[in-house]
């Protein structure tokens, strides 16, 4: 079975003249909601989301497919906003429990039996940047849902027609006018859907608490923090921090859209950090999301300084209230302390990965024995197979 995911409309779909089986187009796509980072595919109806919408049953439906294809207008290097939405809400096609590959964690496939190959073609005006920064995201994909990656390809146009097409070049952010290094306003964006209740708002909250501190210190006055919860609040900021958890090895699909709205809000030369966390221990899975924010950058002529990736981000919650500097929490707090000063000094973060202070065994059976727990008080079966059902 052939299934088509794609942010054309079913018309358009069809003037492509691709055959398929299923697809899920456009007006589904804008019919539904966002993931809600709730896990209640996992540990309430375990391979079926919870939310009720057009994109409810989607893992069943990957289930069932043999051949995925994926048509997204290009975003920064990455899906668009529609396509991201799908793939968020898709994760109930895989197991919350994990495995090892490539030395790295993954999950689980709910289907291990299971052959599926992926194919996406990336549509629309593209820079050489943006097409690695997709490479490496569409692989990271294909390995974390257990999947053959068939190809990707970048067509000019949404009809596929066409070679790939150039993005038009902005003017480097060097040329741009500089805001001067020492921030006066910083804007803090939570990307994560889970809002307040979420790691993110918590790796956040410390940033903006101790950034004062460092602030004294240094002999510098204090800058305005401002949580900018929509693009236009990004408007005369210097410095952007963006907040996010890694959803499907990327930015949750509402994040890039809340990109795709700030370009010219933002500012030439704004200096934007990120703050990325992520349920796998190794941290380093977030760096190719890092792309998606420096191709952003790249094309609205602000500046991408870096950022930090904290891995095992299931365990934020659990160690906020142990000392910030005790042996739970100092990897992290200190990655967040050397991105505080890279803000005050204007200066390049680079990419700094941290994490808990536990090891990966005791992380991987922590979060095993949660999601049994969890899964047991729903009355749940962790490895419900519901594509199996007649
Ligand atoms: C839809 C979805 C996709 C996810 N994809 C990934 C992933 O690709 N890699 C990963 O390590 N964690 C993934 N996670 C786990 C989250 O990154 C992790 O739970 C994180 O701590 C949530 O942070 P938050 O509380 O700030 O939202 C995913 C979670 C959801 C809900």
């Amino acid at each position: 079975m052939r299934t088509i995911i794609c942010d054309l409309t079913r018309a358009q779909l069809e003037a492509t003249g691709a055959r398929f089986d299923a697809a899920v187009t456009r007006e589904d796509l804008a019919a539904a909601h966002d993931c809600a980072g709730c896990f209640g595919c996992w540990v309430r109806t375990p391979g079926v989301c919870v939310i009720r919408d057009s994109l409810g049953d989607l893992g069943v439906l990957i289930a069932r497919t043999k051949e995925l294809w994926i048509f997204s207008q290009n975003a920064f290097g990455g899906f668009s906003p529609l396509v991201k939405r799908a793939l968020d809400r898709s994760i109930g096609y895989l197991h919350p429990n994990f495995r090892m590959a490539n030395a790295q964690m993954h999950h689980r496939l709910r289907y291990p039996d299971h052959e599926l190959t992926i194919s996406c073609w990336l549509y629309g005006p593209s820079t050489e940047a943006e097409r690695a920064c997709f490479g490496r995201i569409a692989s990271a994909n294909a390995l974390n849902l257990g999947a053959r990656l068939a190809g990707i390809w970048f067509p000019a146009d949404e009809l596929g027609a066409g070679a790939e097409k150039n993005a038009p070049a902005v003017p480097a952010a060097a040329t741009q006018p500089h805001a001067p290094a020492l921030p006066r306003r910083v804007a803090l964006v939570n990307g994560s859907p889970r809002g307040a209740r979420s790691a993110t708002a918590q790796l956040l909250g410390d940033f903006a608490e101790a950034l004062p501190v460092y602030a004294r210190m240094a002999g510098v006055g204090r800058p305005e923090l401002v949580r900018a919860t929509r693009a236009e609040l990004l408007e005369g900021c210097d410095v952007v921090l963006i907040g996010y958890p890694l959803y499907v090895d990327a930015l949750p699909g509402g994040l890039v859209e809340l990109l795709e709205r700030s370009r010219g809000v933002i500012s030439p030369g704004t200096r934007v950090y990120a703050l990325a966390n992520m349920g796998f221990y190794e941290a380093e899975q977030i760096v190719p999301s890092f792309s998606v924010i420096e191709n952003f950058c790249a094309g609205s002529g602000a500046r991408w300084m870096g950022g930090v990736a904290v891995g095992a981000g299931g365990m934020l919650g659990a160690i906020a209230k142990s000392p910030r500097m005790g042996m739970l929490r100092r990897g992290v707090s200190e990655a967040i302390d050397r991105l505080i000063m890279a803000v005050l000094a204007g200066s390049d973060a680079g990419e700094g990965l941290a994490r808990p202070g536990v090891p990966r065994w005791a992380y991987r059976l922590a979060a095993e024995a949660q999601w049994r727990r969890l899964a047991r008080e729903h009355g749940a079966d962790l490895d419900a197979r519901p594509a199996d059902a007649t």
